[in-house]
């Protein structure tokens, strides 16, 4: 394979992307979690370029920012104000040393599905025919659009005519040009050259290079895909979608094939950079997204939506939210649970039913079963947390810490106002509001004892149904008490 190494692979990304109606330049939409361009860029590297080129013009400053930020080591090259693809690749060329040789492919920062397999079969193809450009074609049925592919009599390719050049009699050709090449760098570098403007878009075609290099006897091959989703590209948001449902199709039917149960193909997302464990199991309508990594035997969904979320081995989760969370093994949580950024389950922890975490640690065994919010907090292992407990965080000016101690049991609505420290093995009251550090084994309680003014409701509300109902039930008692003398 390495016999097979490009030297380059220069994409192509400064056209303007009108039909996105977008404030955000076209190749930096996402779909399956990376933006178009990401996708383009990570194909390329599965063939290992010694340079990847990036051509930019359009909202350049953005697109290079972002390609900064997921492929560093990219040389970008800008085009200048003559237009077309093939003034595109001539400044992506001219970030390159001249003397370089060998192979450069040239694909398009818009084009998503296409993979690095691809890429190697058409590299591989194009060094063992020792072509001077292969050019990947494919059948349409309705070409419009596209350029067409002329052959000769004998059936040699010796041209493309876009479509807006082309003639009534080659619009009616099936096959098509689909933007993607692999060149003799040095037939390629010299062809530009000779490539004018002179077409109806007034451009510089990179496609002319195929009847330069054919009047030079240059030999060119078309390399079919049948595969016409890899060659597709995204021009306006119908495409964006069209093309983000078929990654993810293929996205969720290759992580079924590695051993995970998905129950409802069409309501499962899964981005490019998740992983998933043998046996998981995923019911409708959950989203794993960001670069999620997620453990063997764990049970996802329904309603569930993680992103950047680590689930270890055997955790369940249900209709629950969050964001870079980190889940311990035989963890449950759930369901209606909002995980937010910094919160880590300990193994066979459990964040229960409207629970909402943010910057928490949640020892091993651990549980906040109901209806509580913990934010900033640490919790020991085999603590059980209360029913309706608020960890009161902020102070109205600054964010403050709690910690709990290790196989603690709080009572139901607590409120911990942080910063506050409750020992190991120790407890606390119904409704209490800890504000003080409660010592290893002691029991807090702030609550005053309960008292009772007798007959208030008859006398406060009188006439209303509770006030008879009182009225009655101690009538009864009265009864109940003389039976009983
Ligand atoms: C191009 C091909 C056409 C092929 C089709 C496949 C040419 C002249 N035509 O047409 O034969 O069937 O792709 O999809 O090449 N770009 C630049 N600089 C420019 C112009 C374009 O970098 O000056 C980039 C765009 O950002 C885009 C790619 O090149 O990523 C293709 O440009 P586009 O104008 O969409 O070409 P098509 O008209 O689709
Ligand atoms: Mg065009």
């Amino acid at each position: 394979m390495t016999a097979h190494r490009p030297t380059a692979v220069i994409v192509l990304a400064a056209g303007g992307g009108t039909r996105m109606k977008s404030d955000t330049p076209k190749v930096l939409h996402p779909i399956g979690g990376r933006s178009l361009l990401q996708h383009a860029l990570t194909a390329a590297r599965e063939i290992q370029p010694e340079h990847l080129v990036v051509v930019v013009r359009h909202d350049r400053d953005r697109v290079v920012d972002h390609i900064a930020v997921v492929d560093p080591m990219v040389v970008v090259a800008d085009q200048d104000d003559v237009p077309g693809t093939g003034r595109a690749v001539e400044c992506g060329l001219d970030v390159l040393p001249a003397d370089l040789g060998g192979t450069v492919v040239v694909t398009m920062g818009d084009v998503p599905l296409l993979t690095g397999e691809t890429l190697r079969g058409l590299v591989a193809a194009h060094v063992e025919a020792g072509s001077a450009v292969t050019v990947i074609t494919a059948e349409l049925t309705d070409p419009s659009g596209y350029g067409r592919i002329l052959r000769d009599a004998d059936g040699n390719v010796v041209a493309n005519v876009e479509h807006k050049d082309a003639s009534d009699e080659q619009r009616a050709i099936a096959e098509v040009n689909a933007g993607l090449y692999a060149f003799d760098l040095q037939v390629l570098r010299r062809a530009l050259t000779q490539v004018g403007q002179d077409n109806a878009q007034g451009e510089k075609y990179l496609t002319d290079v195929l009847a330069v290099v054919h009047a030079e006897g240059g030999a060119i091959t078309a390399h079919r895909l049948d595969d016409r989703w890899q060659t597709e590209g995204v021009n306006d948001r119908v495409q964006l979608a069209r093309l983000g449902a078929e990654l993810n199709r293929r996205t969720v039917e290759a992580w079924m094939r590695e051993g995970v149960t998905v129950v409802d193909p069409r309501t499962t997302w899964i981005d490019a950079d998740v992983s998933l464990g043998r046996d998981v199991t995923i019911h409708p309508q959950t989203q794993l997204l960001g670069a999620s990594t997620i453990g063997s035997g764990v049970t996802l969904g329904p309603d569930t939506t993680l992103t950047d979320v680590e689930i270890a081995d055997g955790a369940s989760v249900s209709r629950t939210q969050g964001s870079l969370a980190v889940i311990g093994a035989g963890a449950t949580v759930g369901p209606f649970a909002y995980l937010r950024p910094g919160t880590v389950l300990g193994v066979q922890g459990k964040i229960g039913t409207f629970v909402e975490t943010k910057n928490a640690q949640i020892g091993d065994g651990a549980k906040v079963p109901h209806l509580s919010y913990v934010g900033d907090a640490e919790i020991g292992e085999g603590t059980n947390i209360g029913a309706g407990t608020i960890f009161a965080n902020y102070d109205g000016v600054e964010k403050h810490h709690t910690t709990i101690g290790k196989h603690v049991k709080t009572g139901s609505h607590n409120t911990f106002v942080a910063p506050v420290h409750v020992g190991d093995g120790a407890a606390t009251g119904g409704g209490a509001v800890v504000r003080r550090d409660v010592p290893p084994g002691a029991l807090a309680v702030s609550t005053g004892p309960q008292r009772h003014i007798d007959d208030w409701v008859q006398r406060k509300r009188p006439g209303s149904k509770a006030a008879a109902a009182a009225a009655a039930a101690a009538g009864q008692e009265n009864r109940e008490d003389q039976g009983s003398a």
